[in-house]
């Protein structure tokens, strides 16, 4: 079936509403994992578990696997697929929480590896009930664990207007915002906030006075109500900021991010943490606290032309690894 749609007005990638969850990646990652049989690992977004079961099937008896998400419906999944398996350890929550999750467990610098596969999954994005797409029209929330904080329908009636602004220009990389911001403040005065996903993303579409060939004019408003009403970058910043502490010398973290903004942080955190600071003049030998923390055993990785034409969704991802030296 082709998946692909399109209008006179925009083309954009709208996937096929049967489609199936595909790990982005995959012979990538678990490669760059450096698996060992009997180590400890972490899937910190579980998703539909594509990862998950291609890092099982490297481990013997004596391995783990933590399997990690903050969405009930991917941990629902964890638990039908995995719960009887000894080597598996399912927690729901954020990534963020690992290092209490690791000190909980006596695992502190014991852990072989982690990969992060960031972002929302398919399903969150397929099903319209979840509220993430434009293209489905559902109840606005966006909310990867719909049991805790603020839908996105609640953010935008709460939220200020220079707030509202400031998000889509930062976390959409978004030219129109101050427009878009506005309009969805006038739609608020009148008591006609927008409260589905299609209400939203055709008010966008009409306070936009150019569109981006290819791209539908709310996809980075989207994306970037979807980033703040999650936390995302916090939680991402949080973990990194923990993880070189969980890891064992020569234990490797992966992450494949799908937005520049992610990949920033990863890329400068690997960056930073694999050189020495600038250091006073004069100094003959460098501190143990100054040591590089990390290396960076490989390039960052791109899905080919194949991968993209079977998985659309893979074309923006970047896989980036690190390794915890000794
Ligand atoms: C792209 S999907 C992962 C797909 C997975 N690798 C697979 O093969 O099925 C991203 C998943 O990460 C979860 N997620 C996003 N941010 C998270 C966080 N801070 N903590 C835990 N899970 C998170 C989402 O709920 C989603 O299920």
């Amino acid at each position: 079936m082709n998946c692909l749609r399109s209008s006179k007005r925009f083309h954009y990638d709208a996937p096929c509403h049967r489609e199936r969850h595909r790990p982005v990646l995959l012979e990538a990652a678990i490669d760059a994992l450096h698996i060992r049989a009997s180590g400890v690992y972490v899937d910190g977004t579980f998703g539909r578990g594509g990862h998950a079961a291609a890092i099982l099937r490297r481990l013997a008896p004596e391995g783990r696997l933590w399997l990690i998400d903050k969405d009930p419906a991917a941990i629902r999944r964890a638990q039908q697929k995995f719960a009887a398996d000894a080597r598996c350890l399912i927690h729901h929550g954020s990534f963020a929480e690992l290092g209490a999750l690791a000190d909980a467990r006596g695992v502190r610098g014991r852990i072989d590896g982690v990969l992060l596969d960031l972002g929302a999954s398919s399903p969150q994005l397929d099903e319209a009930q979840r509220g993430f797409s434009f293209l489905r029209d559902g109840p606005l929330d966006m909310r990867m664990d719909p049991s805790k904080g603020m839908s996105a329908a609640a953010w935008l009636a709460d939220a200020p207007l220079s707030q509202i602004e400031e998000v889509i220009r930062r976390y959409g990389e978004e030219r129109y915002a101050r427009r878009i911001a506005q309009a969805i403040d006038a739609s608020r005065q009148a008591g006609q906030l927008p409260q589905t996903t299609g209400a939203l993303a055709a008010l966008i579409a009409a306070a936009v006075p150019r569109r981006e060939l290819g791209k539908h004019p709310a996809t980075r408003s989207f994306q970037a109500i979807r980033i703040a009403i999650n936390g995302e970058l916090e939680e991402l910043r949080c973990f990194l900021a923990g993880i070189c502490d969980l890891l064992c010398p020569g234990g490797r973290l992966v992450v494949i991010s799908f937005h520049s903004l992610e990949d920033r942080l990863v890329k400068r955190f690997m960056r930073d943490h694999s050189r020495i600071g600038d250091l006073p003049p004069g100094i003959p030998i460098v501190a143990q606290s100054m040591r590089p923390r990390l290396r960076r055993p490989a390039k960052p990785v791109r899905p080919g032309a194949e991968e993209i034409r079977i998985n659309p969704r893979a074309r923006s991802a970047v896989l980036r690894v690190a390794e915890r030296l000794p």
